[in-house]
């Protein structure tokens, strides 16, 4: 069993030297305590899953429940008050209505209909790199890894260019909010203005419909079976802020491994058609969703010898499962031929029915920005190797990735 000198709280998987290297940590727990109980500001009901096998169970158990509205006690008395009216989506759903919901959209982010937005994620990307300064030192991030999902998923949804940075700026503060009033009031200020935007835009697309996903979800939702109106508000902001952050953490961390690696990198550009495999394998070495969102038990369960009891919330650190020894040999190095790593070892897209389904999308713009950006810039280098990555501090670590990546892009070799 585990003891509770094995928990761990939320705010020490926040500090700096946690954010440095979580792994050190996660190898810790996946042996003392893989079930280890947190303690969160407002409580001591969470437990926090480190081991591949429990991980990929939990991410699919039906008695861990990801309906926000049956969680709302539990999640209250950790959050406190806090607004539901962007959560109404299939992130936070069990069946049927989750299946309704993933269905309504699922058509259009299939592998096939994914290869069709090449061509044009292939033109943002080009442009972008156009624009990237040379031979100075850059931050890649807000230059390059942020833009190109942005207006990928704006694109697709129908969001006009000129909103693309509120929705960026917007999607930031209700990401990083804290247990403080002034973090939660903060949070709840752009929640409701997301809210506003996606209520209006949707309006506005009902009486002049565009060749995008919002108009077709509209179109469903006006037939029976579709949408309700706070189901579409909230699938609009679950695809624009998952489709978005994460693919750009996942291009950081990914320059950052490779340009660390250099052999690893040299593999790559030797032999492009291996950038498929690296980017599963960065995606297990250092994704960027780090945690799972919360499920809760809807009764009790016991996972490694540990009762979660009933009514308590659980967090799956997925970045943990992706390095346990008991499934990868040699998890903490970096292999980009490591054998056996198909896209379903790992779980750096999740697992079950809640498994991403945004992955085709995130995979080829991920594969289309390291493969033009190492190709156009052959002498592209950490701008200072010496000082070390950043990397983000976020109260209830979820996302993976850096608060800044400082580069010299350098077309000559
Ligand atoms: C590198 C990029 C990405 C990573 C690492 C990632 C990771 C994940 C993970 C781990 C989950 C499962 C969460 C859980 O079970 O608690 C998830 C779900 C989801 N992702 Fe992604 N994601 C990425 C990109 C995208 C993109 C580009 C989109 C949309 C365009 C997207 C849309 C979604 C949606 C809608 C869900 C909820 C699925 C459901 O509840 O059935 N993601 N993602």
């Amino acid at each position: 069993m585990t003891t509770t000198q094995e928990a761990v709280t939320a705010a020490e998987r926040c500090t700096p030297e946690f954010r440095r290297d979580p792994h050190a940590v996660y190898a810790h727990l996946r042996t003392a305590a893989p079930v280890c109980p947190m303690r969160p500001p407002h409580g001591n009901d969470t437990y926090l899953i480190t081991r591949y096998d429990d991980a990929r169970a939990a991410l699919s158990d039906p008695r861990l429940s990801k309906d926000m509205y049956g969680a709302m006690d539990a999640y209250r008395r950790i959050f406190g008050d806090s607004s539901v009216a962007l959560d109404d989506n299939m992130l936070n759903s069990d069946a049927p209505k989750h299946t309704r919901l993933r269905r309504l959209v699922n058509s259009a982010f299939t592998p096939r209909r994914v290869e069709a937005l090449r061509p044009r994620v292939e033109e943002i990307v080009q442009s972008l790199l156009d624009a990237c300064p040379t031979r100075e030192p850059f931050d890649l991030l807000p230059g390059f890894a942020f833009p190109l999902p942005i207006i990928v998923i704006c694109d697709l949804l129908g969001v006009p260019p000129e909103d693309r940075s509120r929705m960026q700026h917007l999607s930031t503060t209700v990401a990083q909010t804290g247990f403080g009033e002034e973090a939660k009031r903060a949070q709840q200020q752009a929640e409701g203005d997301l809210h506003a935007y996606f209520t209006e835009l949707i309006g506005a697309k009902r009486d002049q419909p565009g060749d995008d996903l919002l108009s077709a979800l509209i179109a469903v939702r006006d037939n029976d079976d579709g949408l309700t109106e706070s189901e579409l508000v909230s699938t609009a902001f679950l695809l624009m802020f998952a489709g978005h952050k994460t693919t750009a953490y996942l291009i950081g961390n990914a320059v950052h491994h490779l340009l660390s690696h250099p052999a690893q990198l040299r593999a790559v550009r030797e032999n492009p058609e291996l950038v498929r495999a690296a980017v599963e394998e960065l995606v297990r070495y250092d994704g960027s969703v780090e945690s799972a969102t919360f499920r809760y038990a809807t009764e009790d369960v016991e996972y490694s010898g540990t009762l979660i009891p009933k009514g308590a919330l659980v967090q799956i650190a997925i970045s943990s499962a992706n390095r346990d020894p008991q499934k990868f040999d040699r998890p903490d190095e970096l292999d980009v031929m490591r054998p056996g790593n198909a896209q379903d070892a790992h779980l750096g897209f999740g697992h079950g029915s809640h498994y991403c389904l945004g992955a085709p999308l995130a995979r080829m713009e991920t594969q289309l920005a390291l493969t033009r950006l190492f190709d156009r810039f052959p002498g592209m280098a950490l701008a200072d190797p010496a000082a070390g990555p950043r990397w983000l501090e976020v109260p209830f670590p979820a996302f993976r990735g850096l608060a800044e990546l400082p580069v010299v892009l350098d077309p000559a070799g």
